[in-house]
Order: structure tokens, then C-alpha cells, then sequence
């Protein structure tokens, strides 16, 4: 069954209460296999302060998909080549709302002239990004708000689509 790339639009100021939702329950929901409820808690509270929060992903290149109207995932580039941030809520995971997310994110590089794309990929997303030609390159460990997490560095190297003035 072929399926309908979700809409995307740029972040707003007030999406951040609805973002950080998104947030806490795409950790909640969907990384139990992979990180115990201590881990899935620490790294959920990095949205509770959701002027915290919104400033961030304000401070970054932060695309939101909806469906329906209403916000259901969210990605963010830094800088110029690196993925910070890949949350979709668990209603809508399976649909390609992640997909679309980094599909964009990826051109948006591109156009800017980043020939090697970069994410720090929880365990649960390391076979997303491997699928979409994400090549694992270290293990890290990272602490937040108290507790250790893992995740994985991987990069992709991006066709170089972008052409000087052409379209994101
Ligand atoms: N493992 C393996 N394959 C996957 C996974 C997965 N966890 N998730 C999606 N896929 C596959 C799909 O089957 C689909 O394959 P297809 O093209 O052959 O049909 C393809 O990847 C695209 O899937 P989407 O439906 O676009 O992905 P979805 O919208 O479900 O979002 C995501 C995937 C972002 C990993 C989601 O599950 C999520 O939010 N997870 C929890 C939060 C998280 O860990 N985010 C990443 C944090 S790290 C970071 O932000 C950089």
C-alpha cells in the first residue's frame, strides 16, 4: 500500500508545550525495550522545562509533520550537520512521519552544502537511520539529568543534490 508523505511545517514558538508532549510520550511509549523506566524518566524530564525547551528547538532548524492539522513527530537539524532531534508520537509511529522528517532535514543539508550528515541515534532508532543508509561510527555514553544513556554516532553521506539558489 503506497502512503502520503505527512505535511511539514517550520516550529512555532507555541508548539512547544505540544512538542514536549510528543517528547515524553514518544520516550515513554516507544523505548522501554531499550532503556529501563529510570533511563526512559531522566531522558523524558529534559522537556519539563518547556521554556527550556522551546527555546532550543527554536535555536535550531526544527520542522514539525501533522496529520490532521495537529502535530504528531518533530525533527531538528544543528548546525549544519547534525541530527539533534527525532520524536514521533506513538499514534502516528509506522505511517512514514519519521521518514518525512528526515527526508527533509537531509535535503535541507544538502542545499546548505553538508556532505556528511551526523546523528547520535538512541537504541531504539539505530535500525531507522541504518535503513535510511546510516553507517554506525561509535558508541557513546551520555548522562542525563543523573542516569547513563547509550546511543550511537552515525553518519550518512548525502548525494549533494544542492545546486547554488536551487530549492531546500
Ligand atoms: N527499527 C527498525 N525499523 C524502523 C524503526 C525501528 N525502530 N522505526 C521505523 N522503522 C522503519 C519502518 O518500518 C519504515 O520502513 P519502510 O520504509 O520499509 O516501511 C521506515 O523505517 C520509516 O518508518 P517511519 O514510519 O517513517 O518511522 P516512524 O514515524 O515510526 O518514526 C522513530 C521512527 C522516529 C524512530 C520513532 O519510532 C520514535 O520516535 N522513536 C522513539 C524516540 C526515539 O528514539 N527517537 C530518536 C532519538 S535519537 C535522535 O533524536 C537523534
Amino acid at each position: 500500500m503506497s502512503r502520503s508523505a505527512p505535511p511539514l511545517r517550520p516550529f512555532l514558538p507555541e508548539d512547544a508545550p505540544i512538542l514536549a508532549a510528543i517528547f515524553a510520550a514518544s520516550i515513554t511509549d516507544l523505548t522501554g525495550d531499550d532503556y529501563s523506566e529510570a533511563q526512559q524518566e531522566a531522558w523524558a524530564m529534559a522537556a519539563e522545562d518547556e521554556a527550556a525547551f522551546g527555546k532550543k528547538l527554536g535555536g535550531q532548524l526544527t520542522l514539525i509533520a501533522t496529520l490532521q492539522g495537529a502535530p504528531v513527530g518533530f525533527a531538528s537539524l544543528k548546525g549544519a550537520d547534525h541530527i539533534d532531534m527525532l520524536y514521533v508520537h506513538p499514534s502516528a509511529v509506522g505511517q512514514g512521519v519519521g521518514a518525512a522528517l528526515c527526508d527533509a532535514l537531509e535535503k535541507i543539508a544538502s542545499a546548505r552544502g553538508t556532505k556528511i550528515l551526523k546523528v547520535d541515534a538512541s537504541d531504539t532508532a539505530l535500525d531507522f537511520f541504518r535503513k535510511r543508509g546510516y553507517v554506525a561510527q561509535q558508541r557513546n555514553s551520555v548522562t542525563i539529568n543523573g542516569e547513563w544513556l547509550a546511543n550511537t554516532t552515525m553518519q550518512k553521506t548525502l548525494d549533494g543534490v544542492a545546486t547554488p539558489g536551487g530549492h531546500a
